[in-house]
């Protein structure tokens, strides 16, 4: 999917923000360790198993930044890098929706998750990732309307773009267009991308720079 127009400007800003240096800086269980919110922060959040650690590795062109794995429930901590040099705070979240681990701890993440999603003052926009096998569920609809609810800025990231027929991709971007058309926050452009084949990924980080540039996009 093409980016948008006005954003051709920072395809070069992007490849160039993402050409940084990222660190892991830490794990958080609970909203009171995340560190001091200052700059420009930005959510990968999604369904467990969406692709969401693979794609912040893909982005950053580090196979082992973020922690992947086949089993649903990788992730269970909001892990976050900060890039050297500019103001981008990266978060991977830990997945909602099912996850092989114990049932408490997926009941503390997923609070986890809605506090922090709802209530970070510096998070400008939240990357919403939709496998592109299978579309939005139910639980993804819940969190748009959080977020709408809350006023936060997200945008969908269709993953695994690789995987899908050509027509069912085209079926599941359809029905997701359906999905975010009336909804307040959300952006109005949906970034297709696979972490394998490594596309989409420029206009992911050309959207990301635009974020650092100024005022909301
Ligand atoms: P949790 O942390 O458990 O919520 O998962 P996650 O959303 O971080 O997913 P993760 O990045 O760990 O990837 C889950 C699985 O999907 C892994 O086996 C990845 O190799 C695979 N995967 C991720 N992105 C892609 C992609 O673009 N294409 C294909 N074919 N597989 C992918
Ligand atoms: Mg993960």
């Amino acid at each position: 999917m093409a980016v948008r127009a006005s954003n051709s400007e920072f395809i070069e800003a992007g490849r160039l923000l993402f050409a940084r240096p990222f660190n892991f800086v830490k794990g958080c269980v609970r909203i009171a360790d995340l560190p001091a919110a200052t700059g420009v922060e930005v959510a990968f959040a999604g369904r467990s198993n969406v692709g969401k650690s693979s794609l912040i590795n893909a982005l950053t062109g580090r196979t082992t930044l973020a922690r992947t794995s086949n089993t649903p429930g990788r992730t269970q901590e909001l892990n976050i890098f900060v890039s050297e040099g500019s103001p981008l705070t990266v978060v991977d979240m830990p997945g909602y929706g099912f996850a092989k681990a114990p049932k408490p701890k997926v009941m503390a993440w997923t609070m986890l998750i809605h506090a922090y999603l709802t209530g970070r003052p510096n998070l400008r926009r939240v990357y919403l990732l939709i496998d592109g096998r299978h579309g939005a569920k139910a639980n993804d609809l819940s969190v748009m309307n959080e977020l709408d609810a809350a006023a936060v800025s997200y945008q969908i990231v269709v993953t695994k773009a690789d995987k899908p027929s050509d027509i069912d991709l085209d079926r599941a971007i359809s029905a997701t267009r359906a999905v975010i058309a009336k909804r307040p926050a959300a952006h109005p452009d949906i970034i297709v991308t696979s972490a394998e084949k490594k596309t989409g990924l420029d206009s992911l980080r050309a959207e990301i720079a635009a974020l650092l540039s100024g005022p909301p996009v």
